[in-house]
This record gives structure tokens, sequence and C-alpha cells, in this order.
């Protein structure tokens, strides 16, 4: 055996409970220098609590902390930061209304009294080259994309010295472009001799970034393998304790009256600028179409001008043959209409209401959640459990706080919701984002059954597998416009992936 350097990080026997769970549960981690480690495990195996451990967000109950063989106490993402340990949150901690530069700034402990902004501003940029992460130092934060602000995020912990880099699923909000860019990143930081722990539910990432991978099944270290050494089937397998098929049994329904009929729309984006460019299409009960493009491409626009979030600025929208242009959100959603929105945390769940709360919230008004003026809690509580069930949602009980579920598990609340309250049109952007694979499969199964049923299912995804897959008709959004709209079996991913890098058939076709 060769001699086994001291590694750069090491915990040991980590424990860590909450109200009703064990998070973490005698946890051993090894990191070394240059190393890059993927954690990986299904929704709410304890993968963030670790690491908020590991950067002094969370004292452990127990067990002990190493950097480069000596124990170390980290109490607060201060001491972290002493320690070389820097974070990439999944829910970005930037100020918006402050330029790069100023966010860069912000909280440097040796800076001297007089800040040198000059030298600040020339490491940056010199920063920025050495690891290909390109910003505008004086870009206001607001303006940037959601891949320019995680640029920024890691330039800051690279500003600061960090050695050990955790990355918390960075490339759930990112388009495959930015997320290859990151590989690269990652490479460089590697080639630097620094470490990096990275949090995935991509089984291609974790083969592409990692040297060696940890799964954790509900708090404990179930499977430590070297990523040469195994495959994306066998680590999904190590995840969910049992073989995961990515099938589908999809029957043939033929689609019956046209439940959205979109005419000519145009909508500005938040900027202020053309988000959507004369789109029309319609959607039929009994069918799912796929909105195929990288994010960005005017997807979040289509799906708020639907469910009456934006103003569309030309244009009709029909829903089931009545006119409801620019009407309130209210009124969509009376006519049977739901919305998984992309943003989970601002607009789709209330982080301080209970699950319960939370799931009843589309369905209050009617029976038999409420009865005339009254809310019958018995029943909310007995919804809310049917359905943390269907939906394998994670949580202590349903009257835990949303706000204290793992990500994927505030997801899946979401997605219960919507999913049961949506009576003739399911607007799904991007559903299947931080699930783990199990969660993934139950979401598309139920995706279809929606369609089954009759409902219209209008579903956005960026991943080409996953709309062929599941999709009846594929419709392709490149900068605000629809490229065309096609029968899945009859398409080829080649096809659709050109039309979404704005390439046109020359044909004509
Ligand atoms: N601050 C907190 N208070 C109470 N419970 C918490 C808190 N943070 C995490 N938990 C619980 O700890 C468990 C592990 O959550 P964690 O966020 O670590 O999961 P995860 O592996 O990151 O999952 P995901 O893939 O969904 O992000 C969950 O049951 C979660 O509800
Ligand atoms: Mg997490």
């Amino acid at each position: 055996m060769k001699n086994t350097p001291i590694p750069k990080v090491e915990m040991q026997h980590v424990s860590k409970s909450f109200p009703g769970v064990l998070a973490n549960d005698c946890v051993d981690l090894k990191l070394h220098k240059g190393e890059v480690l993927a954690l990986l495990g299904e929704n709410g195996a304890g993968k963030t609590t670790l690491m908020n451990i590991l950067c002094g967000l969370y004292r452990p109950d127990s067990g002990m902390i190493f950097i480069d063989g000596r124990q170390v106490e980290i109490q607060s993402p201060r001491d972290a930061q002493k320690y070389g340990i820097g974070m990439v949150h999944q829910h970005f901690k930037l100020v918006d209304s402050m330029s790069v530069l100023e966010n860069i700034i912000l909280g440097l402990r040796n800076e001297p009294f007089v800040l040198d902004l000059k030298r600040v501003r020339n490491r940056l940029v010199a920063l920025a080259a050495q690891y290909h992460l390109d910003v505008d130092p004086d870009a206001s934060v607001w303006q940037l994309s959601v891949g320019e602000q995680q640029r920024v995020e890691i330039l800051k912990l690279l500003y600061r010295d960090a050695e050990i880099l955790i990355l918390d699923e960075p490339t759930a909000v990112l388009t495959p472009q930015e997320s290859h860019e990151l590989g690269r990143v990652v490479h460089v930081m590697k080639q630097e001799g620094k470490s990096a722990i990275f949090i995935t539910h991509k089984m291609e990432e974790v083969m592409e970034f990692s040297d060696r991978v940890m799964v954790l099944r509900k708090g404990k270290v179930v499977a430590e393998v070297n990523t040469a050494e195994t495959t994306p089937r066998a680590l999904a397998r190590m995840m969910v304790g049992r073989e995961v098929l990515f099938q589908i049994d999809k029957k043939t329904v033929s689609p019956g009256n046209v439940v959205i009929e979109l005419s000519h729309i145009e909508a500005l984006g938040d900027r202020g600028l053309p988000a959507l460019k004369d789109v029309s299409f319609q959607l039929r009960a009994g069918e799912i179409l796929g909105v195929a493009g990288v994010a960005g491409n005017g997807q979040t626009e289509l799906a708020e001008v639907i469910t009456g979030l934006r103003r569309s600025t030309k244009g009709k929208l029909t829903i089931a043959g009545e006119d409801m242009t620019n009407s309130p959100p209210l009124q969509i959603i009376r006519r049977g209409v739901a919305h998984i929105p992309q943003d989970r945390t601002s607009v789709g769940a209330v982080g301080d209401l209970s699950v319960a709360s939370n799931l009843a919230m589309k369905q209050y008004r009617s029976r038999p959640l409420s009865a005339g003026f009254f809310l019958s809690p018995k029943n909310i509580l007995d919804f809310a459990r049917t359905l943390i069930e269907k939906f394998h949602i994670f949580t202590p009980s349903p009257q835990t706080q949303v706000k204290f579920l793992s990500g994927g598990n505030i997801q899946k609340t979401i997605l219960a919701r919507e999913i049961e309250a949506a009576k003739s049109v399911l607007v799904a952007v991007y559903p299947s984002r931080g699930l783990d694979i199990g969660a993934t499969e139950t979401v598309h199964r139920l995706l279809v059954s929606q369609r089954d049923a009759g409902l219209g299912v209008l579903f956005f995804s960026e991943d080409l597998d996953e709309l062929l897959h599941i999709s009846d008709r594929i419709a392709v959004l490149f900068e605000g416009r629809i490229m065309g709209i096609f029968d899945a079996n009859e398409v080829t991913i080649e096809r659709l992936g050109m039309l979404m890098a704005g390439v046109c058939e020359e044909e004509g076709a």
C-alpha cells in the first residue's frame, strides 16, 4: 500500500439531528488536496446539512473535524474562511443592488482600513482570467444571469483564498453550456491544487467532474468509490437502494379539445426587452407539449403569460375557447390552470408556513378543505398526509415549516400542490430540477398520468432525453420565438439541438 498523505479535510463520526430527523449519522469524510469529491444522495439524505457543518453554519451534535491533520472547531463561516473553506450555496447570497466589485469587498477581513479599490479590482480581474470566470466587475448583480452570479460567488471565495470549495447543486440552475464551463473552472481549480466537494443529482456530472464519489442515504454513508471504477447505473442503485429503470409506460391517447391557444403573443422581459415574439400554438387535452430550449430564451415569460403573471403586449390567449388575454392569475387558476414555477423559493412555497398549509394553498376555498366560511383543520391535515405519502415528501410531520425541508423536498411540496390543483392545464417549468433520480421518475409518471386523465400539460425542460421521453409533441423556443413544433416520435435529438442553438434548416421544411 502506498503511503497515504494527510487529508486536506477530514470529518470523523459527525452526527447532526433536527427535531424528528437524524440528518447526519456518524459520517466520515475525507478530501485530499487537488481532489474533487462528488456527494450524492436522495433528497433529504443529509448532503447540505453535512456541508453546512463544514462551512460553519451548523454545529454538529458530535464528531470531529481536521484540517491538514489538525483538529479544528468551526463555529462560524468566518472560522471556515480562516481554514480556507468556502461554500457556494444553492441559493446565492449576493446583494442585488451592488456591483460585482462591491460584493467581492463585502465582508473582507484582512483589508486595510482604507480600502485600495484599484488593488482589489486588479486582483479580481486577474483571478477571473486565471480561472476563466468571465464577469464585468462594474455590473450590478441584478443585471447578471444566474450563471454569472454563480461566477461571482466562486470569485468571492477565490478572492478570500479558499482552498476547499463546496458547491451545493451548482448546475441545477445552469444551462448545459454554463455547466460545461463550470466543469472547466473546477478543472483549473484542481490544477491549482485546490479541492472541491460537489453536490449534484446529475450522474453525467459526477462522472465528468469528480475523482471520488461518496453516497449518503438517510444520513449515513452507504458507499464510497473511485469515479473511474463505477458507472452511472451503479451509482443510481447505491443512492436509491434498488435498481432504477428509467422507463415509463406511455399508452397512446388521442388528444381532445384545445385547452389553451396562443395567437401571435408578444411580451417583454424583466429588463424591458422583447422576450416573446409572435408566439402561436395550441395545447390540447390529453397531450404533453414539451418546450425545449436553453433557459433564458423566453420560457419563464411564456409560462407567466399563460398563468396571468405577466402581461402580453400583443396577441391573444384563449383558455378552453374563452378569451383570457391579460386576465388576473386568480381567474386563470379558477379555469383549472396550475403552474409549477421555475423559481421555487420566491414564488413557489412559503417557507414560514407548514407543509400542510403549503399543500392546501390552492384548494382551501373548496370542499372538503373548507365548508362555508370555515376551514377544516382535520381535512387539511388528512389531505396533506395523502399528498406527503403519494409524492414521498420527506418531512418530520405535516406541521413542519417548509423552510426546514431539504431543497428537493420543497420542490416536491410545490409539485404535489400544483399537480393536485390542475384541473385542465398544468404548466410545469423545469419540474425535475433539484430532484433525485427516484423523484424524477415519479414526477415523469405523474405528468403522464395527468395527461392520460385528460389534462393538457405544457412541460418545459432543457434535457432533451427527458423531453423526448415523455412529450407527445415538442416545441423549440429560441430567443422568444417558436422555431418549430414536432411530433416527439419523429424528431431527433440532433435536430432539436440545432434549433435550440438557433440554427434553422436550409431545406425550408
Ligand atoms: N435547519 C433545519 N431544521 C430542521 N430540519 C432540517 C434543517 N436543515 C435540514 N433539515 C432536515 O435534515 C434532513 C436532511 O436535509 P438536507 O438539506 O441535508 O438534505 P439534502 O441531502 O441536501 O437533500 P436535497 O437533495 O433535497 O437538497 C431533512 O430531513 C431536512 O428536513
Ligand atoms: Mg440539499
